[in-house]
């Protein structure tokens, strides 16, 4: 055996050696659980996908940002202009608000959660994405979730809880609400773009539910916190 095919035996830098090639372009062919790694391979495959036409369009794949090992997975929309531009989520105005909400409660959107959306890449004049592009994401979804292993996923608007339970309520009558998916607690709540249309803080305004929804999380992760 070479030297260099011995030395290679004992490369455990998997992103280094990962095989983008492979992706299937058919959305109907599956993304096995276990594919990739870590973030960095999804975000290489989700760079050259065209498993929906978004593929064409896209300047950036928009994967996550925040801490991987954080307890709070915030799962949004799609990413629209600024977001397609960086290649980073929540980064226009609605992303500036969601920091805020979080420091409102004492969390932190660079240590306290990881910040993604259902699918990668921006929808042409930030039109909703539709049913067959969230198929087509949801592997790289539900092996982000898998990797980040969050205790809590927070799913802010009504495609972030259609696209990952399939729950088509209305988020006005769950938000709020604590819902049990694959061992993890999941709580819908109002999207920030909704909040800046609604700025009102009036009890029983929109923005006045985020604020009960975010005491009601913060308190829940404290108490996750101890029981570890
Ligand atoms: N930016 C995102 O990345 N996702 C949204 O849902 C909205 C804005």
């Amino acid at each position: 055996m070479s030297s260099d095919l011995q030395l290679s035996l004992f490369d455990n830098n998997q992103s280094a050696t990962f095989q983008t090639d492979s992706i299937p372009a058919n959305a109907k062919i599956p993304i096995p659980p276990g594919t990739y790694q870590n973030m960095e391979q999804i975000g290489e495959h989700c760079n050259r996908c065209h498993r929906c036409e978004l593929g064409n369009s896209r300047t950036h794949a928009v994967i996550g940002r925040g801490n991987p090992q954080a307890s709070i997975l915030i799962v949004g929309e799609a990413p629209g202009q600024n977001e397609d531009e960086t290649g980073l989520p929540f980064v226009g105005r609605s992303g500036k608000l969601l920091d805020k909400i979080l420091e409102s409660v004492g969390l932190s959107a660079e240590t306290d959660v990881f910040i993604a959306n259902v699918i990668k890449c921006r929808p042409p004049n930030n039109r909703p994405p539709t049913a067959k592009e969230i198929e087509a994401c949801k592997p790289y979804l539900l092996e982000q979730i898998r990797i980040l292993d969050p205790k809590i996923i927070l799913l802010t608007g009504a495609t972030a809880l259609k696209g990952l339970l399939s729950d088509k309520r209305p988020i006005s009558k769950i938000r709020g609400q604590w819902i049990e998916w694959e061992n993890r607690l999941c709580m819908p709540i109002f999207h920030p773009s909704y909040l800046l249309r609604n700025p009102s803080r009036e009890p029983e305004t929109p923005k006045w539910f985020m604020w009960q929804d975010m005491q009601a999380i913060k308190a829940k992760l404290d108490e996750l916190k101890e029981q570890l």
